[in-house]
C-alpha cells in the first residue's frame, strides 16, 4: 500500500472512532433545552444568554431513596434528564440506595461504562463477559472500594450486609439508559411469544407463563 493510502486509512480510523459516540463539544457547553421541539442525537441547546448557574446544579444526592420495595432498592439519577448542562457532555452520576440484602436487578447501560464506589455497607457487584465465555467477574466491594461495569454488559449489585448501603457511580454518557433484564424478556409490551421464550430458556410455557406474571 503506498504511504497515502496508509495516511488515508489511519484518518478514516480515527474518524470513525472519533464518532462512535458524541463527537467533541465545539462550544463551551449545550444546556439542555427541555422546550425546544428540534429532534437532534440528544437535546437543543438553549440560548446561551440565558444559561445560569443552576443549569449546572443539582441537590439533594445527600438524601436517601427510598428501598421499601421488592428489590429493597432505590436509584436517585442525576443525568441530563435532571441536570441540563450534562447535555452533550457525556457524564453523568448516580446514587444508589439498598435496605439490607437489597438487589439492583440485572441490567444493562447501552451507552455507558459504569465506575461505582460504596459510601456505606457492603456491596456484591458482578458483570458476565460477552459469549461466547460468559465470565462471571464479581467481587464483595466494602467502604471506598471503587469496580468498574464495562460498557453493554450485564451487571448487577446486591447489599450483602445486614444494615442499609449506599454507592454512587459515574456513567461515561449524560444518558447512559437502561435495559432491566427481566423486564426486557419478561416484561415487554406486548409480550414475546412463548414459544420464542421457552425455547430461548429451555422450559416449559408454563414457567414462562409463571415469569410474564411477574410483570
Ligand atoms: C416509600 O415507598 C413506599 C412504597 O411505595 C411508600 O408506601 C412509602 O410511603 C414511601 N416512604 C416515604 C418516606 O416516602
Amino acid at each position: 500500500m503506498d504511504s497515502q493510502i496508509v495516511a488515508f486509512c489511519l484518518l478514516a480510523m480515527t474518524c470513525i472512532q472519533a464518532m462512535a459516540f458524541e463527537p467533541s463539544p465545539l462550544q463551551d457547553f449545550c444546556v439542555a433545552d427541555y422546550t425546544s421541539s428540534a429532534r437532534v442525537n440528544g437535546l437543543a441547546c438553549m440560548d446561551s444568554k440565558l444559561v445560569q448557574a443552576e443549569h449546572f446544579t443539582y441537590s439533594g444526592l445527600h438524601l436517601s431513596g427510598n428501598t421499601s420495595n421488592p428489590l429493597g432498592f432505590s436509584v436517585t439519577p442525576v443525568t441530563v434528564a435532571q441536570l441540563p448542562g450534562l447535555n452533550t457532555l457525556g457524564i453523568a452520576l448516580v446514587r444508589f440506595d439498598y435496605a439490607p440484602w437489597g438487589v439492583a436487578p440485572l441490567h444493562v447501560h447501552p451507552r455507558a461504562t459504569e465506575i461505582i464506589t460504596v459510601l456505606e455497607g457492603s456491596i456484591q457487584v458482578g458483570f458476565v463477559t460477552s459469549n461466547p465465555d460468559n465470565k462471571l467477574i464479581s467481587k464483595v466491594l466494602q467502604k471506598g472500594d471503587v469496580f468498574i461495569f464495562p460498557m453493554g454488559l450485564v451487571h448487577f449489585q446486591r447489599n450483602v450486609g445486614n444494615g442499609n448501603a449506599v454507592s454512587i457511580s459515574a456513567v461515561s454518557s449524560q444518558n447512559p439508559g437502561i435495559v432491566i433484564v427481566a423486564s426486557s424478556v419478561f416484561g415487554s409490551v406486548p409480550g414475546i411469544d412463548d414459544d420464542v421464550l421457552a425455547k430461548a430458556f429451555q422450559v416449559d410455557k408454563s414457567t414462562i407463563d409463571n415469569l410474564k406474571a411477574q410483570f
